[in-house]
């Protein structure tokens, strides 16, 4: 299929099983430098399954808050608003990722944990550069390959042609994506992004996060395209298990000494589980 008539499709199908409005409106709320914390405790009020979650959330042993947290307003003062919009993403996400698709190769866990590894990731890379807000890094991590959710589904033999492409000759699965469709998941999921009316501030990095792009021209692109690499090398791989490795210019700007990558690598491991158990519902 085209990429534009993919276009169409995608534009077509409103629901598209994903996002609930509740996600959306949440992701462009905490981004509106003029919403209050209330207003954003009001509208996940709305929903009492997301109210829930996020409690039990706040309440795991990932945030370790000192009391037992029995409202929105508290989870978001204890959490901080970035990490309560990382929480509402994450879920609305891993129950996306839960639902079977229609191809048969495409493994969603396997997936969902990629996803998780490299937002994790991306997390802790921009910790380490004090980039303004590692929440958003973990967001643009978390649906950095999201346009495979979107082959999945209407791109199925496509996808599975690519993945065995992938695997026999043992090449990146975004290079036997191109070779079967003449464009990626990267294409897709700038459809996707639209759909969601994501900002562009987390719609520029996810278009560029396979770029060899400089930290200081578009920060979250260089720091999700280190941590997708890491997340390759901890093992949480899509794909052949090519051997991915940092290009020049990330790795330059980046300026993170080679001797720490091995830590990070762990460290992404360890996170995994523990956000896992956190985002459990
Ligand atoms: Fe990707
Ligand atoms: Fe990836």
């Amino acid at each position: 299929m085209e990429l534009s008539a993919l276009a169409i499709r995608v534009a077509r199908t409103p629901g598209l099983g994903m996002l609930p409005q509740v996600t959306s409106q949440v992701l462009r709320l905490v981004d509106n430098p003029n919403a209050s914390p209330r207003q954003i405790g009001a509208l996940i009020e709305r929903d009492a399954g997301l109210t829930s979650k996020l409690l039990k959330t706040a309440n795991s042993a990932y945030y370790g808050a000192p009391s037992k947290i029995k409202t929105v307003s508290q989870a978001i003062s204890v959490m901080g608003l970035s990490a309560v919009r990382s929480v509402v993403v994450g879920q609305a996400y891993q129950q996306m990722t839960s639902v079977r698709g229609a191809s048969k190769r495409f493994d969603r866990l396997v997936f969902w944990q990629h996803s998780l590894a490299t937002a994790t990731a991306a997390r802790m890379l921009a910790k380490l550069k004090g980039w303004r807000d590692p929440e958003e890094a973990f967001l643009v991590g978390l649906l950095h390959d999201a346009g495979r959710l979107v082959m999945d589904r209407f791109l199925a033999n496509e996808l599975d042609q690519a993945i065995s492409l992938s695997l026999t000759r043992v090449i990146s699965l975004s290079d036997a994506e191109r070779e079967v469709l003449g464009y990626t998941h990267v294409e897709v999921g700038d459809l996707l992004a639209e759909q969601w009316n994501l900002p562009e501030s987390v719609r520029i990095p996810l278009r560029r996060h396979h770029e060899d792009v400089s930290f200081e021209e578009c920060p979250l692109g260089c720091i999700v395209h280190a941590a997708n690499v890491l997340a390759h090398q901890a093992g949480f791989a899509l794909g052949a298990p090519v051997l991915y490795e940092l290009p020049f210019t990330v790795r330059q700007t980046l300026g993170i000494p080679e001797t720490q990558y091995e830590g990070l690598k762990q460290a992404t491991v360890q996170e995994v589980v523990k956000v896992q158990e956190a985002l459990r519902i």
